[in-house]
């Protein structure tokens, strides 16, 4: 097996504490990173960099872990630029636009769907990304969701069910019915792709016990749970995905004191997703009290048509130092472990022996500059498993 070492790293992150300085954030300065072919091997001082097969210069830039972004719906066609024109002139967002995105996609052919998704998933590469959750959730139908989610497996292992988005049209007065499909014959056609079961449970969505519902049918059918919970308001979510012990509620944008509290006592993740929040025009999600209470928090984009056409990390990262009072160390650890822990995942997001070698060379000396220099692309090189 052939080894590779980078060197004359001059910030190196690795999010493992038992490295560098300690903290949580890991870091050496003046680094070395050895790597086998898919894997870390060694982490220390660059001067004693053990040999390796190949070597390296990183010229003094900053190294940090690849990021995953845990929470994307890329797998759409169609647009909604003009329901973004409406609210930036003063219009909420509701959801309602769901249903533009849910006609575009079941007229589109498997081929549009694919090389729509791709193109997506490259920008999203090129920002950093190396791991990516995709949710289904734009046909709301049984062979479309099915088709939704085999070609999300094409692009990713973190594969998502959302039949559960909203109740389509053809539903609308018949609500249970809906609920009906997709914890069984829809879910049944989908959970041989998929990893995860996701639910929209909010205001003109899912209530709580419609959720729970496909929630627990999810499980029962042997996939792993997380919901979109308190984007619009104080609906409950947050509480039903920690009785589920789901690995995750993203959004949490309305979030209560008591709720905080719930989830810094629970393993399940607050992923915030600030490009909704910024696309939508909302208020932003109290990251500071969450992580003040020790909540874990991840950061995602969220990419999708409605509430975040947003493709960049890097951004995302500039949301949540700029308006959600978070570190730039605490936004780069919450867009690599947090996405991590949010996929309960513990070969990823860390840069410490074993990890997978997943990081990505900054054109900076400092990781600080992903949020200091909002809207550059500062990724210079990418390695995935380290090629
Ligand atoms: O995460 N909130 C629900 N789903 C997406 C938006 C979907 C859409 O508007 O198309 C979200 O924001
Ligand atoms: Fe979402």
């Amino acid at each position: 097996m052939s080894t590779r070492v980078i060197s004359n790293i001059g910030e190196l992150t690795t999010n493992d504490p038992t490295l560098g300085d300690q903290s949580l954030m890991g870091r050496l300065s003046d680094a070395a990173i050895v790597l086998d072919e898919q894997r870390v091997l060694w982490v220390g001082p660059s001067r004693e960099a053990p040999d390796a097969d190949d070597y390296l210069d990183a010229r003094g830039r900053a190294v940090v872990p690849g990021f995953v972004d845990s929470h994307t719906h890329l797998v759409f066609a169609g647009e909604r630029s003009r329901e973004f024109e409406a609210r930036m002139a003063g219009e909420r967002y509701d959801g309602g636009g769901i249903a533009l995105t849910v006609n575009a996609t079941r007229a589109a052919s498997t081929s549009q769907l694919r090389e729509a998704t791709s193109r997506r998933a490259r920008e999203l590469r090129a920002s950093g990304v190396t791991t990516m959750e995709i949710k289904s959730g734009y046909e709301l139908n049984v062979s479309g969701e099915a088709r939704l989610v085999e070609l999300a497996a094409e692009f990713t292992d973190e594969v998502t069910f959302l039949g559960a988005h909203v109740v389509p049209e053809e539903f609308a007065h018949d609500r249970d019915a809906y609920v009906e499909l997709v914890a069984g014959e829809m879910l049944g056609s989908c959970k041989d792709h998929a990893r995860w079961a996701d639910v929209f449970c909010d205001r003109g969505a899912f209530s709580v016990d419609e959720s729970r519902e496909v929630l627990l049918a999810a499980r029962g059918a042997g996939l792993e749970l997380r919901l979109h919970g308190n984007q619009l308001g104080e609906t409950g979510g947050i509480r039903l995905a920690i009785e589920l012990d789901a690995a995750s509620v993203d959004h949490c944008t309305f979030v209560s004191d008591s709720d905080i509290a719930l989830l810094a006592g629970s393993p399940t993740v607050a992923t915030l997703l600030p490009g909704a929040d910024f696309c939508t025009r909302s208020r932003y999600p109290s990251a500071r009290r969450m992580l003040d209470a020790g909540v874990t928090v991840a950061i995602a984009t969220d990419c999708n048509p409605g509430s975040s056409y947003v493709t960049s990390m890097g951004f995302i990262i500039a949301l949540a130092v700029r308006e959600m009072a978070m570190t730039p160390d605490e936004a780069l650890w919450a867009a690599t472990l947090g996405g991590a822990r949010a996929l309960r995942r513990d070969d990823i997001g860390r840069l410490g022996p074993g990890a997978r070698a997943d990081l990505l060379i900054l054109d900076a000396p400092r990781a600080a500059h992903l949020a200091y220099r909002p809207g550059s692309s500062l990724v210079a090189e990418t390695l995935r498993a380290a090629r």
